[in-house]
């Protein structure tokens, strides 16, 4: 992106574990930054966070932050969304948000890139990064809506903590530390950092990600539900979800059961994985090869594996997907569309 037209960027949420995958995905990609302005809570301002060699000191985000700022990716949480992004659009900056404060404003592009970049184009200041464990499922789902069409969609998710922060990432590792050591733990975070009770994630499975709705299911899962039918446009899709939170530092993976409204070629279906942008097919069972988190960490790909036909319904298919939810689920989703919007400004 040389000889192009050089942005001011602001980052918000600069210090978590979303904002500095940004910050290094920014410096990776040779994004055509002017100045970087890197903004956090008044807890970390004044630390420096190193930029292509410079070291630059964090401030405190406030609703003047933005002033002179064209582009800002926001990941400081809903709240800090709701109260500065109306103040950046005044500024006439433009918000790429990985909270989901925005997310189902029906004036709000809510996109996936490699499904509705497009829709960046009608943003009225800000655009919606989807769920981490909706970007990668329906990422990887495109390419089947698109020549089939999708009927019905199960997943059930194995999410990693580093999906609620920094913070629970160490809570993991210590409580992990403190079983093997033969101690009693004491969990501080999870499930939900706001709600009074916690739960044992070390060694444990946990089947609630986010605080529960009256009907039964948790946000996170309604989050997979009504994010998916938005970004695929198809309100008529039928989505159900499970969200379940495991030891696993970075990296979320998803059983899914799509039920397909025609007939298909389970060896097409593996080529059209194949082929889509931003998925990587490993699936080889007689060589024990399939997605894992482990190897997604770090990645910005979306894995999908255990490509296979459903034995009750012949018209539907069991898939194994993987990604880093710090990158294609929140960082690298969101500089995709910084550099979109960078692209047709320039
Ligand atoms: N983790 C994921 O996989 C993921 C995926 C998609 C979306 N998201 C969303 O992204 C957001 C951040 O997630 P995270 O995992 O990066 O969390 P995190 O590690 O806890 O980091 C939170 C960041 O927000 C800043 N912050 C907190 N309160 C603030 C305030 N009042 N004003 C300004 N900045 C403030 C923090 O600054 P201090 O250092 O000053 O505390 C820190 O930089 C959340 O809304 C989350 O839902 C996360």
């Amino acid at each position: 992106m040389s000889n192009q037209k050089l942005f001011n960027v602001a980052v918000v949420g600069a210090t978590g574990a979303v904002g500095e995958q940004i910050i290094r995905l920014l410096a990776e990609r040779n994004f055509p930054i002017q100045e970087l302005k890197l903004l956090s809570s008044a807890r970390s301002a004044g630390s420096k966070v190193s930029f292509k060699g410079q070291e630059i000191t964090v401030q405190e985000a406030t609703p003047d932050s933005f002033q002179g700022v064209d582009i800002a990716l926001f990941s400081a949480g809903g709240d800090v969304s709701k109260a500065l992004i109306p103040e950046a659009i005044k500024h006439g900056t433009v918000c790429v948000d990985n909270t989901s404060a925005f997310r189902m404003d029906p004036e709000t592009p809510l996109v996936v890139p490699e499904v509705n970049i497009d829709k960046v184009n009608e943003h009225k200041g800000v655009i919606a990064n989807p769920n981490c464990s909706t970007i990668q499922m329906v990422q990887t789902l495109k390419p089947l809506y698109d020549r089939y069409g999708i009927s019905r969609i199960i997943v059930s998710t194995y999410q990693a903590v580093s999906g609620a922060g920094a913070r629970a990432i160490d809570e993991m590792l210590r409580q992990s530390r403190e079983v093997l050591a033969g101690n009693e733990v004491e969990p501080q975070i999870l499930p939900v950092g706001s709600l009074p009770k916690k739960h044992q994630i070390a060694f444990n499975a946990i089947p609630q990600i986010d605080k529960f709705v009256e009907n039964g299911f948790t946000y996170e899962e309604m989050k997979m539900i009504n994010e998916t039918k938005k970004i695929m446009g198809d309100e008529s899709l039928e989505v159900t979800a499970t969200c379940v939170r495991v030891p696993v530092v970075y990296g979320h993976s998803e059983s899914v059961y799509v039920e397909l409204k025609s007939d298909f070629d389970i060896e097409e279906v593996k080529q059209l994985l194949a082929d889509a942008p931003g998925i990587i097919l490993q699936d080889n069972p007689a060589e024990q090869v399939y997605p894992l988190a482990t190897d997604a960490a770090g990645k910005l790909e979306t894995f999908v594996g255990r490509v296979r036909r459903d034995l009750s319904n012949p018209r539907a298919l069991n898939l194994w997907i993987v990604s880093d939810n710090l990158l294609k689920g929140a960082a690298w989703n969101a500089v995709q569309i910084a550099e979109y919007i960078a692209i047709e400004q320039n």
